[in-house]
């Protein structure tokens, strides 16, 4: 008896291209780089897109990228405790979507899919942008604060693109100055702000 005969495929590997979102095309932006613009009003709550990228674990994404470029530059999203999405391969034009302190846009994990929502009605021709919020480490220091500098030209802009842990607020805007002072003692958890009770003295 002859063994069956092996079906022999060549393994052509589909690439998925994302597709591509109705609602913005990437320009020059005078954020950073290239940026996000709406070219359709959008209504506050809809979801614009969904950020694509090569899902990878977070080891491999600090093997990619070390942070030792003289300027800090990455299409990396963290997805959870165990997945990075590195919009460098398979990305679509989410990638380019800008910080801002101030944001029209916010993004929502759901199902494993990151997604770029509109916070507020949206007029053709402004650039998207969402909080990159990313998470301070407590060895940071004021260099590392100056590398993650934000441009996003906000009002309210913090300065960086990191996420300022309140008691540290105003030694960021020290740093940012270029005053590179102490930091202050962390705060233990848990602690609470102690509010005074105000006794109303009734006069009769
Ligand atoms: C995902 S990319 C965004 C697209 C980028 N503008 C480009 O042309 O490739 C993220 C990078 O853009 C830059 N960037 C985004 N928002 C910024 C901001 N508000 N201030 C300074 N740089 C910003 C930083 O270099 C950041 O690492
Ligand atoms: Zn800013």
């Amino acid at each position: 008896m002859s063994p069956a005969k092996k079906s022999v495929k060549t393994s052509v590997k589909k690439s998925v291209k994302p597709p591509a979102s109705p609602f913005y095309e990437v320009r020059r932006s005078k954020i950073q780089g290239r940026g996000a613009f709406a070219i359709l009003p959008i209504r506050k709550g809809k979801k614009i897109d969904e950020y694509w990228g090569k899902r990878i674990t977070h080891d491999e994404a600090d093997r990619r990228y070390d942070d030792s470029e003289a300027r800090h530059h990455t299409f990396l999203f963290v997805l959870d405790d165990d997945t990075v999405l590195d919009a460098r391969y398979g990305g679509n034009d989410a990638r380019f979507i800008n910080h801002s302190c101030d944001p029209n846009c916010e993004t929502v994990i759901e199902h494993g899919h990151i997604w770029i929502k509109a916070m507020k009605a949206i007029t053709p021709e402004t650039e998207l942008t969402y909080d990159y919020r990313f998470e301070w480490q407590d060895d940071y220091e004021p260099e590392d604060v100056r590398y993650y500098a934000c441009r996003c030209g906000a009002k309210k802009c913090r300065g960086t693109i990191l996420r300022i842990p309140v008691y540290l607020r105003a030694t960021i805007k020290q740093w940012l100055a270029g005053n590179d002072v102490p930091v202050p003692k962390k705060p233990k958890k848990g602690a609470k702000k102690v509010v005074k009770k105000v006794v109303k003295k009734v006069v009769r």
